[in-house]
């Protein structure tokens, strides 16, 4: 069925439904002739609460207006909006909650295709996990990045240069008067992170993947080209519907490889991993990790923005986007992908290097960083993995061995990380527990421990942390997360003491807990499990959640339930 005929509403007789529906629609003011064409959906994600989409309404009216210029219908729905920073507690906790109003309501209404609309970090990943489910012709158009602010001449980007100069204002080097200015500047305009955080990785990973138009992911927010792109994917959805190209025609296994390369080509976020897991984990694609590390061995770091680098998505939209990445990475690519054109990832690859200079998409040959941006990492603290973002950290601290400072939850952490008498010195490691998916809950980005108020005083800027959950995009440092399992699912990282000696080793991609296993026994007969929240979407949340590995997705929602996992699971 096609247009207002599809999926109606069950009264037991169609042509009722039909009749019903058709006079309900008309309220609205179309005529026959416009219910008659291709019917494009449209996600509203605007929400007042979210900066990041301040945009959104502009980019609605572009794409209706491709929609209407190729002969269809456009109508816009609203989508569950997310922002980080207005998600108690954490926005990871409610992105499968988006991803589950997507999947329903882009099935529960008429559309012959729909354009999801994205841009703040879990919003991305929501939406094509639910369009994935969902497998109705499906295009991606994202908000674009903010432009920069700027302080004392120094250019500056959320939320890179908020995390570290709210660290120097921690350490006493910027007053309060300072940090509110500088508050004003971090975020000058509508659009997301403009640095290589998880907005950015996911953008230009979902442009990898198929699911955008080229060029789509780092148009910044206020520019006309946004609007532009936003006409052509309204366009495109027109002949999508005609096509039929749907989301599991497009987001194929080779796909996230591509999709995984770019990733780690990027420098991006440690999220970009957990969110393309969950996303593959709704076409049954399992990523394969010691894979995805091999990736990290064989590509470099190209693009030069913060935080590993210097740069911002402004200067990356003017070098190019994401073509000359893609130029640069092309021979490992699977370039006979299908994408959203209808043509395939080779045809939208750029075939000459640009006339004029640039510094922010290197070659292959000169690149920012020799190994990948990320790292899995194995031992007896993660048996099920971790992950480092080894582009952002200190080299000297790559390899490491030192006595662990435990805190027991982020509430614990928050009491006592500023102490004067918490013992800790520069060389020691600070562990976080219970900060995983089930554990706080939602995985929040707290795996950037802060340094120690009075080591940070004293100059020190980075130390080994690890610990469970999850790190923003754009925070930097010596940072090891996703350990799996987490506490709450019974990991050993729940039996670390302190003055316990852990090992990290990078380049082996080992984390240690240097215990033997007779003391880890007996510490364990002491671990109890957490107790099962008693209603409504967090008990929900804590039945189904799955481990960083299989992308935090709930289990009934992939499309092969792990046997053993959750109430679908069993
Ligand atoms: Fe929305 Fe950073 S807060 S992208």
């Amino acid at each position: 069925m096609k247009g207002m005929k599809k999926g109606l509403a069950q009264y037991g007789d169609a042509g009722f439904s039909l009749f019903l529906r058709k006079a309900f629609i008309k309220a609205m003011g179309y005529s026959d002739d416009a219910l008659d064409r291709p019917i494009v959906g449209i996600t509203d994600t605007y929400s007042s609460y979210n900066a990041c989409h301040r945009n959104v309404p502009e980019l609605i009216d572009a794409i209706k207006r491709g929609v209407m210029l190729a002969g269809g219908l456009p109508i816009d729905f609203p989508i569950i909006s997310i922002h980080e920073s207005f998600s108690h507690p954490t926005s990871m906790f409610l992105r499968n909650l988006m991803a589950m109003a997507a999947e329903e309501m882009i099935r529960a209404q008429p559309m012959d295709a729909v354009v999801l609309i994205g841009g703040c970090d879990k919003t991305v990943p929501a939406l094509l996990m639910g369009a994935a489910s969902a497998d109705v012709p499906a295009i991606l158009t994202v908000t674009g990045p903010m432009i920069t602010g700027s302080h004392k001449g120094e250019r500056l980007g959320a939320c890179t240069d908020c995390r570290r100069l709210w660290g120097k204002h921690r350490a006493g080097q910027i007053d309060q008067a300072e940090i509110d200015e500088i508050n004003d500047q971090l975020a000058p305009g509508p659009g997301t992170c403009m640095v290589m955080g998880t907005a950015s990785t996911m953008a230009l990973c979902a442009e990898a993947l198929g699911m955008m138009l080229p060029g789509g992911a780092c148009i910044p927010a206020v520019h006309a080209d946004r609007l532009r792109h936003g006409e052509a994917t309204g366009a495109r959805a027109v002949a999508m519907a005609k096509e039929d190209l749907r989301p599991s025609k497009i987001m194929t296994k080779e796909a996230f490889d591509n999709a995984l390369r770019v990733l780690q080509a990027i420098g991006g976020s440690t999220n970009g991993l957990i969110h393309l897991a969950a996303m593959a984990g709704r076409l049954g694609i399992d990523i394969d990790y010691a894979a995805f590390d091999r990736m990290g061995v064989e590509t470099p770091v190209l693009v030069d923005l913060k935080p590993s680098g210097q740069h911002y998505m402004e200067d990356l939209h003017k070098a190019g986007g994401l073509g000359p990445i893609l130029r640069e990475i092309e021979a490992d690519l699977n370039t006979q992908c299908l994408t959203v054109t209808g043509g395939t990832l080779a045809s939208t690859i750029p075939r000459t290097r640009p006339g004029w200079k640039q510094d922010v998409v290197r070659p292959v040959s000169d690149p920012i960083h020799k190994g990948g941006g990320l790292r899995v990492l194995r031992g007896n603290l993660a048996p099920n993995g971790a992950l480092i973002k080894q582009a952002a950290a200190t080299k000297r601290l790559l390899k490491h061995e030192g006595r662990a400072v435990v805190f027991k939850s982020l509430a614990d952490m928050a009491d006592r990380i500023d102490s004067p008498d918490l013992d800790v010195t520069a060389d020691d490691v600070l562990v976080l527990q219970n900060a995983g998916p089930k554990g706080a809950p939602g995985m929040p980005e707290a795996g950037y421990l802060p340094i120690p108020k009075k080591l940070a005083v004293a100059g020190v800027t980075d130390m080994v942390r690890l610990s469970d959950a999850r790190m923003s995009g754009t925070a930097f440092g010596t940072i090891v997360l996703h350990i799996s399992p987490e506490c709450a699912d019974g990991g050993p990282l729940a039996l670390v003491r302190d003055g316990d000696r852990i090992a990290l080793d990078v380049e082996a991609g080992m984390i240690e807990l240097r215990v033997d296993a007779a003391t880890l026994a007996e510490r364990r007969k002491g671990w109890s499990a957490p107790v099962r929240p008693a209603r409504g979407y967090y008990g929900l949340y804590f039945d189904e959640v799955l481990q960083a590995e299989h992308g935090c997705d709930f289990n009934f929602l992939r499309r092969e339930p792990l046997a053993g996992r959750g109430r679908s699971g069993v």
